[in-house]
């Protein structure tokens, strides 16, 4: 596959970039300057989150950037769950971020205990209508938890955000998506840089024959699996390096063989602990 489409339409009718900028762990006063540089270097996908405590530095990197507000794809997350809560969090996000609109809102986990996650994604929905947020998404979703959400809203999120790298390529969870017309987005695209994903020898001779380095090789794995994808760096050399994924390919043996380095082992956290 040497050509990828560069956005993907989701079932509400926006497209989202298929390539992103991720800004976890990148505090607010150093936020501006890393997502202007991924800004100035190509990426058009800005993933953030009220939990990352940056949306006022991400916000100001795009009115710095020049770009027009609807040249970017600016995705928040929700962490507290309850209708009110939720419609309060989306308001703040807005005022921090300095935008009357997100082009994607996430509840961020399900948080099985507190049991509000279905009336939490109807907040998101009713946003939508009222236009404050163009697409309705969640995060961290099982299967089980998505099957929840579409029966009793009737309507399936647009697109799911979970750790996916190939040591945790989540098959079935991918499988339900497209059932559902989901759209799966991966965070954590690089292991989080954990696990010694990089010293894979696999990886590490894939990317030699294809004359690129692992972290590209493994992005572009990603992405040729047909997921979003959203790396985080905030080193601006690193910034450039995850960019030049877009001009080439990797073959069906590079992409089974990097298949086969599935764990099913997370290294982030898991949906039915996390509260
Ligand atoms: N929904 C959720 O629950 C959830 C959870 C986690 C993450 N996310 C989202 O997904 C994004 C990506 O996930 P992530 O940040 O956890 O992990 P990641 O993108 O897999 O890995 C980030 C780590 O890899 C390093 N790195 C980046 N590019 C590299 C390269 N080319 N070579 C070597 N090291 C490199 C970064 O270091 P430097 O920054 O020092 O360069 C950082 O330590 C997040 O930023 C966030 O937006 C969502």
């Amino acid at each position: 596959m040497s050509e990828l489409s560069t956005a993907i339409t989701m079932s509400g009718g926006a497209e989202i970039p298929r390539y992103g900028y991720g800004t976890f762990k990148i505090d607010d006063d150093r936020a501006q300057a890393a997502v202007e540089t991924a800004l100035a270097t190509g990426y058009r996908l800005v993933d953030t989150a009220v939990g990352y405590q940056n949306e006022v530095g991400v916000g100001r990197a795009i009115a710095a950037s020049g770009l027009k507000r609807e040249d970017v794809f600016l995705t928040s997350k929700t962490w507290d769950h309850g209708y009110d809560e939720v419609r309060r969090n989306l308001r703040e996000s807005l005022e921090r971020l300095g935008t009357d609109y997100l082009d994607l809102y996430l509840l961020h986990w399900p948080r099985p205990a507190v049991d509000k996650y279905v009336e939490s994604f109807q907040a998101l929905l009713d946003a939508r209508a009222e236009g404050l947020i163009r697409s309705a998404g969640v995060s961290n979703f099982t299967i089980e938890h998505l099957a929840r959400v579409e029966s009793e809203t009737g309507a399936a999120p647009e697109l799911n955000q979970v750790e996916l790298h190939p040591y945790f390529s989540q098959p079935e969870l991918r499988a339900y998506h497209d059932e559902h017309g989901i759209v799966t987005e991966s965070w954590g695209p690089l292991a989080l840089r954990g696990g010694g994903l990089f010293d894979e020898p696999v990886v590490q001779a894939v990317a030699e024959a294809r004359g690129r380095t692992v972290a590209q090789v493994v992005l572009r794995w990603n992405l040729q699996r047909g997921n979003v994808v959203i790396p985080k760096s905030e080193t601006p050399e690193r910034i450039r390096e995850n960019w030049e994924v877009l001009d080439f390919a990797l073959t069906d043996e590079d992409l089974a063989k990097i298949d086969a380095l599935d764990t099913g082992n997370r290294q982030g956290g898991d949906p039915l602990d996390v509260n």
